[in-house]
Parts: C-alpha cells; sequence; structure tokens
C-alpha cells in the first residue's frame, strides 16, 4: 500500500438525510469517516474510509486522561452549477500540524490528509446541503489511544475526519450575538497551548460560558490571562472591532488562535483598502470609543460562526449596544462577500477556493 492509498469500505445501510432547511450546527453525520493510525516505529498507516460508526478505546487510552488531541474545522459548499467547493483546505492541515506540534503530536503528511478529505466528500458527495447559509462542516481531529496512565506523549494515535451538514452556528443566523465580556476565568496565556486548536482549551471556557448563557448572552469574549484586561478571542471566533473607520483586531500574540477566517477577512480588508490595525487592544479602549460613540461595528469570525455581528457587549456593569444592536454595514459587506466566495458566487481574487474534482484542484485556475 502506497502512503496515499486509502481502501474505501462503504456502507450498506446509509441513513437517512435531514432536510436542508432544518440543519443546526453539528447534530448530524454523514455516511462514512476517514481513519489513519499511528504507532511508533511504523508511522502513519492503514487509510480507510469506513461507514460512520462508534470507535471503541481502552479506558485508558491516553486521550481521556490527558487530554493529549487536537482537531479542525473546515467546510465544502456546493455551488449553483453542482460543483464542490472547499474554503483554503491546506491551510487547516497546516495549522493541524501546528497544533499536532504544541500537543506532542506526531506530524502528519498533509498531502495525504487533503487526499483522504477529496475522498471522503466524493463517497459522501450526496450530502453537503445547498440551502441558503448551510454547508458540509468538515471535523478532522487525532487522539492519542495508547493504553496507559504514563504522563508522556503516547506511543499511538488516530486521525480521523467526520462531516456534517450545518446550518448557522448561532441560533441569530447573521443577526447579532450578544456577548458577554469575561472578567474572572481566562481561556490561556502566552506560553500555554491557546495557539493550538485542543480539546482542553475548549473546556477550559465551558464554565465561563455556561454562566454567560444563564444570563442570555451567546459567548464570552477572552481577556488576557495576566492583565485581565486586552481582548483576546471569542469563544469560537477571533474578534474584530471597527474604531473610527480602522477595523482592529487582536494581533497574534502566543495564546489566541490563529483563525483562517480571521486571516482571510484581514486579507479582504486590505485589499478594499480600509485600514486595519493588529494590535493589543484593552477593553478600557473599547468601552472608551463605545463612550464616544466611535466604535462603530463588532463582529466575530470562524469557520463555524462564518461573520457573526455582535449586538452587545456586557463588561462587568457596562453594557454596550453596538450600532444600535443591528448587523453593521461592513460586517454585512464582508459576510456577502465571503461566503459568496465560498459559494463560487463572487469573484475570488485571492485563489482561496479550491474545487473537489477527481483531485482537488484551484477554483480559478
Ligand atoms: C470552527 O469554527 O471550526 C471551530 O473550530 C469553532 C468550534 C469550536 C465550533
Amino acid at each position: 500500500m502506497t502512503a496515499h492509498s486509502i481502501h474505501i469500505e462503504k456502507t450498506t445501510n446509509p441513513k437517512q438525510k435531514p432536510a436542508s432547511n432544518q440543519l443546526v450546527f453539528g447534530k448530524y453525520f454523514t455516511d462514512h469517516m476517514f481513519i489513519l493510525d499511528y504507532e511508533e516505529g511504523k508511522g502513519w498507516h492503514s487509510a480507510r474510509i469506513v461507514p460512520y460508526q462508534p470507535i471503541t478505546l481502552d479506558p485508558a487510552a491516553r486521550v481521556f486522561h490527558y487530554g493529549q488531541t487536537v482537531f479542525e474545522g473546515l467546510k465544502a459548499y456546493l455551488t449553483a452549477d453542482e460543483k464542490v467547493l472547499l474554503f483554503r483546505p491546506e491551510q487547516n492541515f497546516k495549522r493541524l500540524n501546528r497544533s499536532n506540534e504544541r500537543i506532542s503530536i506526531p506530524a502528519l503528511d498533509e498531502e495525504l490528509a487533503l487526499e483522504a478529505l477529496r475522498q471522503l466528500i466524493v463517497t459522501d458527495r450526496d450530502w453537503i446541503p445547498n440551502e441558503e447559509g448551510t454547508s458540509l462542516y468538515i471535523r478532522p481531529f487525532i487522539i492519542a489511544t495508547q493504553a496507559s496512565l504514563g504522563v508522556s506523549p503516547s506511543l499511538q494515535y488516530q486521525f480521523m475526519i467526520i462531516m456534517s451538514p450545518v446550518g448557522a452556528y448561532y441560533a441569530e443566523g447573521i443577526h447579532p450575538v450578544k456577548i458577554y465580556v469575561e472578567s474572572d476565568y481566562v481561556r490561556a496565556v502566552k506560553g500555554g497551548t491557546g495557539v493550538a486548536k485542543t480539546a482542553g482549551n475548549y473546556a477550559a471556557g465551558l464554565k465561563a460560558q455556561e454562566e454567560a448563557t444563564s444570563k442570555g448572552y451567546s459567548q464570552v469574549l477572552w481577556l488576557d490571562g495576566i492583565h485581565r484586561k486586552y481582548i483576546e478571542e471569542v469563544g469560537s471566533m477571533n474578534v474584530f472591532f471597527k474604531i473610527s473607520g480602522t477595523v482592529v483586531t487582536p494581533a497574534l500574540n502566543g495564546s489566541i488562535l490563529d483563525g483562517i477566517t480571521r486571516n482571510s477577512i484581514l486579507q479582504l480588508l486590505r485589499h478594499w483598502n480600509i485600514p486595519v490595525e493588529e494590535r493589543q487592544l484593552s477593553i478600557d479602549e473599547i468601552y472608551e470609543a463605545y463612550s464616544n460613540n466611535t466604535l462603530e461595528e463588532a463582529f466575530g469570525t470562524g469557520t463555524a460562526a462564518v461573520i457573526s455581528p455582535v449586538g452587545q457587549l456586557l463588561w462587568n456593569d457596562h453594557q454596550m449596544i453596538i450600532n444600535e444592536g443591528k448587523t453593521g454595514e461592513l460586517s454585512k459587506k464582508l459576510y456577502d462577500t465571503l461566503t459568496g466566495i465560498q459559494k463560487g458566487e463572487v469573484e475570488d481574487p485571492f485563489g482561496w477556493m479550491v474545487e473537489v474534482t477527481d483531485q482537488l484542484v484551484r477554483a480559478n485556475g
């Protein structure tokens, strides 16, 4: 078997697909999944596509005890002329390997991962929804499977890809969300694992998320772990603020996620000659801008969230209603342009889109 030869076992019992207009985020899964094993000394091996199914693991598998695991998130889109497009998929596998590096997981062959993804999408192509605002969310992930309780990097792993037809991540859709600025709990600090897409970062956020939800907020906005002052990111997205015509987002400082949507939005804004700044940004500065009416818009960016306008921020007892709680003009333009590029309806000047055929090809190349 060559590195890129992938065994395919098709299901004999295809599932009923959910209606496109009833999709929520991450509830339904397609008929197949991809699996690749790793063993120290043998490397990554046994690439296979199998019917979607539960996996059996030893209760001592290290992922359960020490959280040695990483994941990614990307989407496939169906165009009006029935082409299947992926948005910058190579970036996800590059970032997966950066996460691997941080969590002491052996690097993956990015070419093999892309080919596995291609074949899995071809196998489950009928699952890609076409309703407005829907897509096929793809979740590649790696878990440490070695059964032993020593605290050291596992000698065995599994890399898997599962896929889920999805609608909007937030119940609000493109309508503005309410965000709670978290002043007590922290998500990550520089030198920690905040830059990696690893489960522990999300587990660390659940308590704050739960408390914010109980107060009627969709997510929390994290402040830095040392000064509790500088803006980091929101639970599942990077965050941007438009202040006096300039779009400001926290710089990649070693504790926030290097979002692929974040990077794409920065490229789009620069392409449109809109002033952008990646820098340290304090919550006091946001409050001051709000108080003197120069905070014009706020929005989050992420694969799952796409562009999500922020209509309200609560910071201690300071309530900030941004742009009268409505979707801002720039947020809407970014949403329309990005989703238009992703659906193949708007020109893609950056060569971001990749078409899934009998190979992966640049959609505009
Ligand atoms: C994504 O946007 O793909 C993410 O990974 C966020 C998520 C945890 C839902």
